[in-house]
């Protein structure tokens, strides 16, 4: 029986401030689940004005008790959690806000979840995780603090019967979009036309668009009663990388706008993902549906709405 499709309407999500987050927010709320969310009393809660009549805030004060309260006020069917802290490459000054959200706070909620007998679990991590695709081999801190908090749950999961779903993103991309990432910076250079230094590029981006890896997380959650006790994890990702190159004459080519990069203009990152994670399980009943030229075609930004792309492919 699929008890969470029958019953499960009222999730608790965190990370809604985020660009994920905040669209599977409105996902689930337009999917008619009463929908509540955990923010800091520092957020910015811009991203979640069109369903704010329509979600219920809880304010995370930082501390444990407080989670296991809001937890129990929440009375969640399931968990989707998004917060974290993405940094490509830390500071020394850093590891103390890493460790806060990606450690501590995750590890609060799971707490407060096993306090509060509520069992489903979708957590996200990363194809960061698996440098040259190993099994385990973090391209960085933050990479090394998802893994961290994975081996935690093994622990809520055996003692207290979680029942958790990781879903490993790539990259990510979608409209309004106001993250530093690739996307968002092409569309920058096409305004302002200034040469942009590029690594090399010969680097392969596996690249989603933000509708499928929504339909993910709604997939997945679906599926946590089916899936025995334990920990099943899944790569989210497009099956098609590009090249670097490739993807921004893609870019290009969709869009009709000629990007002035200098290739080689900067080196490398250290610890560069060259080839991205290919030895992941795919969530059964899910498959990207968007392809990037039809994806790219939807991130166009409001600076250039007096401009049609020059070639609209097909649905
Ligand atoms: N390329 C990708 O997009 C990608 C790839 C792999 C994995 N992921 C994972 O996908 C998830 C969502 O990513 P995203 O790109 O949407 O993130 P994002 O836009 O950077 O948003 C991060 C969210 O986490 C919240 N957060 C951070 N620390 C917190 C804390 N200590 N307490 C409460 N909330 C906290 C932020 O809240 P504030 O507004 O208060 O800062 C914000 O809502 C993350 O788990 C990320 O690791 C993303």
């Amino acid at each position: 029986m699929d008890e969470l499709q029958k019953s499960a309407r009222r999730a608790l999500v965190t990370g809604t401030t985020g660009y994920i987050g905040s669209n599977l927010a409105k996902r689930l709320v337009a999917d008619g689940w009463d929908v509540h969310v955990i923010v800091r009393p520092t957020a910015k809660l811009d991203a979640l004005d069109p369903i704010r009549p329509s979600i219920t805030l809880h304010e995370h004060d930082g501390s444990t008790r407080n989670m296991i309260q809001l937890v129990s006020d929440a009375r969640p069917d399931v968990v989707f959690h998004l917060a974290s802290l993405f940094l490509a490459q830390h500071r020394p000054e850093d590891v103390e806000a890493l460790i806060a959200s990606n450690l501590l706070f995750s590890t609060q909620l799971a707490e407060a979840m096993a306090a509060n007998q509520v069992k489903y679990l979708i957590n996200t991590s990363t194809s960061w995780q698996h440098y040259e695709d190993a099994e385990y081999n973090p391209v960085n801190l933050y990479a090394a603090t998802k893994q961290a908090f994975e081996d935690i749950l093994a622990y809520y999961i055996d003692s207290c019967g979680l029942r958790v779903m990781t879903l490993a993103l790539f990259d990510t991309y979608g409209p309004n979009d106001s993250r530093p990432k690739l996307i968002p910076l092409l569309w920058k250079t096409t305004l302002d036309q200034e040469p942009f230094a590029m690594s090399p590029g010969e680097q392969m981006i596996d690249l989603v668009h933000i509708d499928d890896v929504i339909d993910a997380f709604i997939i997945g959650a679906a599926q946590l009663p089916e899936q025995g006790q334990g920990h099943m994890r899944y790569g989210i990702s497009s099956g098609m990388p590009l090249r670097l190159k490739d993807l921004v004459v893609a870019f290009e080519q969709a869009t009709g706008f000629k990007l002035p990069i200098v290739w080689g203009g900067r080196a490398y990152r250290s610890r560069e993902v060259m080839l991205p994670w290919s030895n992941y399980t795919m969530l059964p009943r899910w498959q990207p549906r968007v392809p990037f030229e039809i994806g790219i075609l939807k991130t166009w930004p409001a600076q250039h709405a007096h401009r049609e792309p020059l070639h609209i492919p097909p649905q």
